[in-house]
């Protein structure tokens, strides 16, 4: 089957695209504006049709009260008809790469309910201990279920809180 994978700047996308993006992140996840802005979009078509999607951001968050240049994982999503068959897999391969030569951070990290957490598993993303807290509205909300973080260097992630400096992704 032909699988493509597009990376693309949130702000080159096409308006049309960048809507239809959009409103599929809202029938998965609630309003968009509760969620830190995608810098990137990497986006899977099989045979031409659109079968999965996931956001980039390129943030700062602080652990332990250290600044962490991260690779943010958001919104990843696989339309019902294309899911188990290695649709998000790929898409987060090639996000991870991404990330690594291109945004160069030492660190991925994404949030996710814990079911949903052996896709990540399996990609060598692994769950961090400690509370993970962000602005939303003007308050301080603690994430209620994982975070994961995928190490893209040699490097160890720090020990700590995590504070993502504004919105969730
Ligand atoms: C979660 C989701 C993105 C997975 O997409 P997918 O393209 O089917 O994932 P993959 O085919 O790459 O799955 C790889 C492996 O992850 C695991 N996996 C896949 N979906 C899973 C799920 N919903 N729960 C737990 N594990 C899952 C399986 O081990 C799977 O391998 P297998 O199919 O050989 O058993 C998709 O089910 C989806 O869009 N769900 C709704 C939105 C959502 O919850 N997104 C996650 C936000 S954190």
């Amino acid at each position: 089957m032909n699988q493509r994978i597009r990376l693309l700047p949130a702000v080159e996308t096409d308006p049309a695209l960048a809507k239809e993006l959009r409103e599929w992140f809202e029938e998965e996840f609630g309003p968009a504006d509760r969620w830190g802005a995608p810098d990137y979009y990497a986006i899977l078509s099989l045979e031409e049709q659109l079968a999965g999607r996931l956001a980039i951001l390129d943030r700062e968050v602080s652990v332990g009260g250290a600044i962490v240049k991260v690779g943010g994982i958001g919104g990843v999503a696989t339309k019902p008809q294309f899911r188990h068959r290695g649709v998000a897999s790929a898409m987060l391969s090639r996000a991870a790469e991404f990330m690594k030569r291109d945004l160069g951070v030492e660190f991925g990290l994404l949030l996710c309910r814990h079911e949903v957490s052996p896709v990540y598993a399996k990609l060598g993303w692994i769950g961090v201990p400690g509370s993970t807290t962000f602005s939303r509205s003007g308050t301080t909300a603690t994430y209620p279920h994982d975070t994961m973080i995928l190490a893209l260097a040699e490097k160890a992630w720090p020990s700590g809180p995590i504070d993502m400096l504004g919105l969730p992704w």
